[in-house]
């Protein structure tokens, strides 16, 4: 395969960001993503209305994309996109668009699991990022999955621990609402934190098996609390804003933590790679960086543009899988709720 003329184009619609973006031997030539405004008036993604807004928002940012990496659609070499987990609704406009371009331009189409995405964007060539070595543990932290995975190879995967109820990033969004934050309230909680006592106030960390996750009673303990607190003090929340987020963050960063422990103690592995949007937080970086000086352990963590939901990703896993020819049919169909 001639590398150097190799250029994948990746698109991403799992969710609420329809992304596009291009690729060439490893280097991102352009990463373009319509984040959708609508969702915020409703405090959450409502999928109808993220499949209607991917439907408009699709052929501009493809267009975009090609605009920026300063090619023309037919110097592409094959079409990557997200064939799930994600809402249907949404994932059939990339899947139905990808199926088209490609049959089009008569060139191959590759299909991706956006989690591996999140995983492999790791492997992407950018400045200030060393690829892991394998094997490595991954932990993706988004509004829409929380996992930590052992990574022995590209496509050699397994999920050794995972939520079994919402997101850790549904956990800083629901908190956030409860608190009268708007959404996507996590990077709100994240600013507020950085200014409160982390140990004001206490909230339970659920008990799962080891490895396993639990967010949902999180929320519910934060409610409780709240209105308890409010009865009192009508003005609670404003008083105290920058230590309820301080406390709520430091619960759920314990939690990743301890759970990362343990999957540390479990494989022997201390590389760790981390992953999706709530890799923004302070809280869960300062962390991870002082258990480097700690325990020894070696954390990568990319580039921002990176870790929430994007393109680059599909196109990186996209690229990888041209290396082998490992190609989907024309007739592949998008999967909600994919598992690799
Ligand atoms: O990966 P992402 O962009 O989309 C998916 O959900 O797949 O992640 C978005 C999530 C939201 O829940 C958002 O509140 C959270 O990431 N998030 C944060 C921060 N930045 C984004 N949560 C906590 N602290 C942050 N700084
Ligand atoms: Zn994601």
């Amino acid at each position: 395969m001639d590398e150097k003329n190799c250029y994948i184009l990746g698109i991403e619609s799992s969710c609420d960001d329809t992304a596009a973006a291009v690729i060439n031997n490893g280097r991102i030539l352009s990463n373009v993503v319509a984040t959708q405004e609508i969702h915020k008036q409703y405090g959450g993604v409502v999928p109808e209305l993220a499949s209607r807004a991917h439907q408009q928002n699709i052929v501009p940012v493809v267009h975009q994309a090609l605009h920026r990496a300063n090619i023309d659609k037919n110097q592409l070499s094959a079409i990557a996109f997200t064939r799930g987990p994600g809402l249907m609704g949404s994932l059939l406009v990339g899947t139905s668009f990808s199926k088209s371009l490609a049959l089009g331009l008569g060139i191959p189409l590759i299909d991706v699991d956006h989690l591996q995405g999140h995983i492999l964007a790791h492997f992407i060539k950018a400045e200030g990022q060393t690829p892991p070595n394998f094997p490595f543990l991954a932990l993706t932290i988004s509004g829409g999955h929380t996992q930590i995975v052992k990574v022995t190879d590209y496509f050699e995967m397994e999920v050794i621990g995972q939520t079994i109820d919402d997101a850790v990033g549904e956990a800083f969004d629901k908190s956030a609402k409860i608190l009268g934050l708007p959404y996507p309230g996590g990077p709100l909680v994240d600013k507020y934190a950085q200014k409160g006592n982390p140990r004001a106030f206490k909230f339970p960390k659920p008990k799962v098996s080891p490895l396993d996750f639990s967010f949902s009673g999180l929320k519910t303990s934060v409610l409780y609390f709240v209105e308890k607190e409010m009865d009192k003090n009508p003005d609670f929340i404003s008083e105290n804003i920058e230590d309820i987020c301080a406390s709520i963050q430091f619960t759920i960063v314990e939690y990743l933590m301890d759970k990362l422990k343990n999957a540390v103690k479990k494989t022997g592995i201390k590389e760790i790679a981390i992953g999706g949007g709530v890799s923004a937080n302070s809280g869960i970086r300062t962390a991870l960086l002082s258990a480097e000086k700690k325990y020894g352990w070696k954390v990568h963590i990319p580039k921002f543009e990176f870790c929430t939901d994007n393109a680059a990703m599909i196109a990186i896993v996209g690229e990888l899988k041209y290396k082998n020819q490992n190609f989907a049919k024309n007739t592949v169909m998008a999967s909600a709720r994919m598992k690799f």
